[in-house]
């Protein structure tokens, strides 16, 4: 047998598969990973359909279907005032996670070049950029309002850095960026000419009242920046797995040589019936509201239950201090709870380079209110034992 060294030799399964068959093996609740426990529309089921029915079942164009991107461009400039260029500025890709790892690849150009991440984060950030043959330096957002630290972040510049990451709304901890926290990020990115990764996958999803503040808000941040966007959350649709990156042009025409060696093109029927379903914005514009109502049913149930909530301004995720119930460290937590209570949240340590353990667990809410309400009686009795 050949010799192999791993690429990734700290990195095994992930939280969310390890965590998910562990439900799975104990009938639990599963509250863990993010994913709807309901259905997409059934119109864009149909359009799905019809489109593979007529026809259109083989390659895209590599930059996405000229229609979809015509579509999301239209899109971005009703929502955020900024249309980006359907030819030049838009790449359709296979998921917010495809358009993620293109993103990180096109800013790290020389081995050793160094990409900051803000944690706790999203999983994937840290390994593309090892995989890129790039440095994650990581940052704490400050504990309990999850804001950034900035004189850390501007300790963690040199002349190797090349990008910085930042995900509003942001999984896990359900907070969003004010308009503060972008002119800070544009001042720094300015100063030290660094390329945003903006990861707005959760862009529909804010609470009570609150504006998402897209990067394409801002055209003096957005000349540096790739925003990303997921239809899987807008869409109730997470296994569709098609996303797109908005980048001014000359970061697009780098973005595409990496997407196209990536994936080369993206699921077709699904773009075709996506060009026309955007166009019926009551479907994105009342997500807001729809999972207000979600968050605010979760609160409710869980409220008897010794669990306390933080607060939640965006996303689909809630978390939870345990310390009333338990004090074991999170992982261990998430593992008692799911055998011996039946419920499956995901301990936020996980998101953490080094396993930071604030006593956190966190929920998803994209669930139907029965199985809220179930998950909630059963901690109580777990509480009550
Ligand atoms: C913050 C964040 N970014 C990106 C993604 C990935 O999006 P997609 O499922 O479209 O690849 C997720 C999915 O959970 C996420 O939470």
């Amino acid at each position: 047998m050949p010799p192999i060294q791993s690429r990734l030799p700290h990195i095994g399964t992930t939280i969310f598969t390890t965590m998910s068959r562990l439900a799975q093996q104990h009938g639990a609740i599963n509250l863990g990973q993010g994913f709807p426990s309901f259905q997409p529309h059934p119109d864009l089921i149909a359009l799905v359909t019809e489109a593979m029915v007529a026809g259109h079942n083989q390659y895209a164009p590599m930059e996405g279907l000229m229609t979809l991107r015509e579509a999301i461009s239209n899109k971005n400039l009703l929502g955020y005032g900024y249309q980006p260029d359907p030819v030049s500025e838009i790449t359709v890709c296979s998921g917010g996670t495809e358009a993620l790892f293109a993103a990180i690849a096109t800013c790290i150009t020389a081995p050793g070049d160094e990409v900051i991440l803000l944690q706790p984060c999203y999983d994937s950030y840290g390994p593309a950029i090892l995989l890129n043959g790039g440095v994650p330096r990581y940052s704490d957002l400050l504990y309990p309002t999850y804001s950034p630290d900035w004189d850390h972040i501007r300790q963690l510049i040199n002349p190797k850095t090349k990008a910085i990451v930042i995900n509003t709304p942001h999984n896990p901890t359900g907070t969003i960026w004010s308009t503060d926290d972008i002119q800070q990020l544009g001042r720094l990115a300015e100063a030290h000419d660094l390329i945003i990764i903006a990861d707005e996958v959760y862009e529909h999803i804010t609470f009570d009242g609150r504006q998402h503040e897209s990067i394409l808000r801002y055209p003096d941040l957005y000349e540096r920046a790739i925003v990303i966007h997921s239809f899987g959350k807008t869409y109730h649709a997470t296994g569709f797995k098609l996303g797109y990156a908005l980048a001014p042009a000359h970061l697009t025409a780098e973005l595409r040589k990496i997407h196209q060696y990536l994936t080369f093109a993206s699921f077709t029927p699904l773009q075709h019936a996506l060009a026309t379903f955007l166009g019926q914005t009551e479907h994105y514009l009342g997500l807001s509201a729809f999972y207000q109502t979600k968050r605010d049913q979760m609160l409710s149930a869980f409220a008897p239950t010794p669990l306390v909530p933080l607060d939640c301004e965006g996303t689909y995720f809630q978390l939870y201090d345990y310390t009333a119930l338990s004090n074991l460290p999170d992982k261990d937590f998430a593992i008692e709870l799911t055998t011996a209570a039946g419920v499956t949240g995901i301990p936020v340590s996980s998101f953490y380079h080094q396993g930071n353990d604030q006593r956190l667990l966190r929920f998803c809410f994209a669930k139907d209110e029965a199985l809220m309400q179930a998950a909630a009686d059963k901690i109580m009795a777990y509480a009550n034992r």
